[in-house]
């Protein structure tokens, strides 16, 4: 069995002796966080860490970590990598005065990425995704969930979904899959409503299950998009499949989705740009994890997400970069990290945890992943050398990922650039 050993490690983050499946409130600037460290990988998983002074003698492989963070990758549990093409033109369009609903209002935004995925095909969307869930793995992450919802056809919906199957299949690191077949409402059936939601419920819905091409369903609960009832109906039928909800909700507005989704038990509430205090309460009073997105409202415009009246509640929060061609074409965790300092009043340790074990948790691989901890998989980002941890977030645009090793493997070392 190969063993793996990286020593004088100056911050060994998310170093766990007593694991936990996610941290909430003041526990997220307090993680464990371990100085002048070894970490020991053997087959892969992570067989033991502490300080220097009891580090083990021998390895396979040496690293010498002087300097340098050790972070558990990323578990980035939000992300829509699928899609046809970029959509820069509504980028200009923005930039001009429109604002996103407005384009969407004209058949641009959802509508626009599902014409194109509809023309093309299988391999044309796997060959796009699979670069770049490579790109994502070189930013630090190491598990990622993908979401349909550019389909809204049967067929098309299915040929996603079968994309992520296949992601899946080769990628070196988790992917779990995210039925979204109410991400917007096809122009076809603007008269009747009722007829795309009896055709998610009553075929696509059946067709996934029967293949398990998803691990969760998700709707896009939003004025101009999906009622809370009509949310509630999808989440209702993905029950009677087992799958579990990640829905998007509340990022122009308050409208009930946040208790809708409480109250099923679902994973996640994604987005919150808009939240208000009986809807924190409702948070309070359920499992969910809350998933903040900063990167869209950075693109997009609009509130950031009100990150510190959730952390200070009590809540575990969750940061996932949202990597779509509309309203995030960006899959660089370390920018979200920086954004949710900058523009939502996170401190450093408080993003990294949510961008790694509360984003494990969120994905439902907190026993995996998303924490150093004994028997987890070896999974971790090696940083360039840094003076603290604060300066991750605040470097942002500076690429301080030297390495990311998956399962106990150097997968990316960016080391190996020299120009002097
Ligand atoms: O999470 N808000 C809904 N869905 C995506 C954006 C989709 C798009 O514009 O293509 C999001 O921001
Ligand atoms: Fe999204």
């Amino acid at each position: 069995m190969p063993t793996l050993l990286l020593r004088n490690i100056r911050f060994l983050v998310l170093a766990e002796t007593a694991p936990q499946p996610a941290y909430s409130g003041r526990q997220m600037q307090n993680i464990p966080i371990l100085e002048d460290a070894f970490l020991l990988i053997e087959d892969g998983r992570i067989m033991s860490f502490g300080s220097m002074e009891a580090c083990p003698e021998r390895a396979d492989e040496v690293v010498d970590a002087s300097g340098r963070a050790v972070l558990p990758a990323w578990c980035d549990s939000h992300t829509h990598l699928v899609f046809a093409r970029s959509r820069e033109e509504e980028f200009v369009d923005r930039i001009k005065g429109l604002s996103y609903e407005e384009i969407a209002r004209r058949g641009g935004g959802i509508l626009n990425s599902a014409r194109r995925l509809q023309e093309a095909s299988e391999e044309e969307l796997f060959t796009d995704a699979w670069l770049r869930l490579k790109e994502i793995i070189t930013y630090g992450t190491g598990a990622v969930e993908i979401k349909s919802g550019y389909g809204l056809t049967v067929k098309s919906e299915l040929k996603m979904l079968r994309v992520i199957r296949r992601l899946r299949a080769k990628a070196p690191i988790p992917i779990k899959a995210t039925f979204l077949g109410a991400h917007a409402l096809p122009p076809a059936f603007k008269a009747d409503r009722k007829a795309y939601l009896d055709l998610i419920v009553n075929e696509m819905l059946p067709r996934i299950a029967d293949e398990g091409l998803a691990d969760y369903v998700d709707a896009f609960c939003e004025k101009g998009f999906f009622t809370v009832e009509e949310m509630d109906r999808v989440m209702e039928a993905g029950a009677r499949y087992g799958l579990k909800a990640k829905v998007h909700t509340n990022q122009f507005n308050s409208m009930g989705g946040i208790n809708a989704a409480v109250a099923r038990g679902a994973i996640s509430v994604d987005h919150l740009e808009v939240v208000s205090d009986a809807e924190v309460e409702i948070l309070k009073s359920g499992q969910t994890i809350p998933t903040l997105l900063p990167s869209a409202p950075f693109f997009i415009g609009g509130h950031y997400q009100p990150a510190r009246k959730l952390i200070d509640a009590g809540l575990p929060v969750a940061l996932a970069t949202d990597y779509n061609p509309g309203s995030t074409p960006s899959g660089r965790m370390p920018f979200v990290l920086s954004l949710a300092c900058i523009k939502c009043g996170m401190l450093p340790e408080e993003t990294i945890c949510a961008a790694t074990i509360n984003g494990a948790r969120a994905l439902e691989l907190e026993a995996e992943l998303g924490s150093i901890a004994k028997g987890k998989r070896g999974s971790f980002i090696l940083t360039a050398p840094m003076p603290s941890l604060a300066f991750l977030p605040y470097s942002f645009g500076t690429d301080l990922i030297e390495r990311v090793y998956i399962d106990g493997q150097c997968r990316v070392d960016k080391r190996s650039v020299f120009l002097d």
